[in-house]
């Protein structure tokens, strides 16, 4: 018997609302979306709009918060930069790391992933892990083997119990921010991949672990991903902006 894990559905905001906007849209968001004990609601804020948009939902233990980024060392002269322990001391439970736009816009690799993931995991904060493949790797028929190769580089280091309180991500890079989504087939058979290479890594204790797809999910195409087999949940960037849609999928 499969195991029946709860629906994670997260909203990554990248680099839009600021503390103003955010507070705006927990009001309305918080209206259209009633506690749900079946799954959990993660939002990822931008760094300066993190504290107003917790507070703005301090009534509201269900809906958790994480931030977008941390860096890889414990403190010290990072100019910019956001430690897990300052993450950890705003409220974060949650932090993505290895997102495509980490990868590939800002050039972090699998040994970062990793030393960020470690980090993470050893401050308290849970590593939203991302993988995915590219158009190209995709058309060679290689996504499985590049996101067995991200999983592995960005967990070899951890314990099985550790790794087995983890989340992953597939958020193919192609799907990210074009409008042009996996199908449910694409994403079931991803997912699969993972989910045996998380056994191999982590053994039974693996089956905890969520994994979400990510790329241009809408409040169209939302519950159709979620029936997919394999998919526990969501991570969303672009419609998880507007508080209507995002409530729309959260309430799918
Ligand atoms: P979009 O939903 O805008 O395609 O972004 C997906 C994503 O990168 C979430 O982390």
């Amino acid at each position: 018997m499969a195991p029946r894990r709860k629906r994670v559905l997260a909203a990554n905001w990248k680099m839009n609302h600021g503390p103003t906007a955010a507070l705006a849209f927990l009001e309305s968001f918080l209206d259209r979306y009633a506690p749900h004990d079946d799954r959990t609601v993660i939002l990822f804020p931008s760094a300066l709009a993190f504290s107003a948009a917790r507070t703005a939902a301090a009534a509201r233990p269900d809906v958790r918060f994480g931030v977008q980024n941390i860096h890889s060392a414990e403190k010290g002269a990072f100019t910019g930069e956001t430690s897990a322990s300052i993450a950890r001391d705003a409220g974060a439970q949650y932090v993505l790391v290895g997102h495509s736009e980490r990868r590939h816009v800002f050039g972090e690799t699998d040994a970062q992933t990793a030393e960020k993931v470690i980090r993470a995991a050893s401050e308290g904060l849970v590593p939203v892990l991302c993988v995915g493949e590219k158009i190209e790797e995709r058309e060679a028929g290689q996504t499985d083997a590049v996101v067995v190769r991200q999983l592995r580089a960005a967990l070899q280091a951890l314990p099985p119990a550790t790794t087995a309180g983890v989340l992953i991500a597939y958020e193919p890079v192609w799907a990210i921010g074009t409008g042009r989504t996996a199908t449910p087939g694409d994403a079931s058979s991803a997912h699969s991949a993972i989910r045996a290479e998380l056994q191999a890594i982590a053994g039974a204790e693996s089956d905890a672990i969520p994994i979400l797809y990510g790329g241009s999910v809408t409040a169209a195409n939302a519950a159709a991903l979620l029936a997919a087999p394999g998919v526990d949940g969501l991570l969303v960037g672009g419609a998880s902006l507007e508080a209507e849609s995002w409530a729309s999928i959260c309430n799918s």
